[in-house]
């Protein structure tokens, strides 16, 4: 018994040694993101971080166009339900543009 024994315990122990402990430094808090100041921002952040968080947008690639950014808040009203009112997405979509919508230079 105790030769078919030891091996199992061997095992065992090999298996359960605890992990090495890895410590390293997050990056930067992305939560507090909020979008850069300009006319329609306001509107901006008070319709687009109800669902999700507004990292969303900063992170869609650059140099896509007003046209990329009228359909992307469509997409959120129609396809999501985001509960915002067609003047503001003009305002929305205006301002995204604006503000992502060029090539980063
Ligand atoms: C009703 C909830 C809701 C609201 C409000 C909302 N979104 Fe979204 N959004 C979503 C969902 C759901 C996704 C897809 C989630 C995923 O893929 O993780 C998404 C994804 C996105 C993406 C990633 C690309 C994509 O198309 O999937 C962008 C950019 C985005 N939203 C922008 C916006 C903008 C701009 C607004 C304000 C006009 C907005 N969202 C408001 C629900 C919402």
């Amino acid at each position: 018994m105790m030769v078919l024994c030891l091996p199992v315990a061997a095992i065992i122990f090999a298996v359960a040694a605890p992990a090495k402990v890895v410590t390293y430094t997050l990056p930067e808090g992305t939560e507090d993101f909020t979008l850069p100041e300009g006319e329609g921002s306001d509107v901006t952040v008070a319709n687009c971080a109800a669902c999700h968080s507004l990292d969303y947008i900063r992170t869609q690639p650059r140099g896509k166009g007003a046209q990329f950014w009228k359909d992307e808040v469509h997409k959120m009203v129609a396809v999501y339900g985001a509960p915002i009112e067609p003047a503001d997405a003009d305002i929305i979509s205006t301002y995204l543009a604006k503000t992502y919508g060029e090539p980063v230079k």
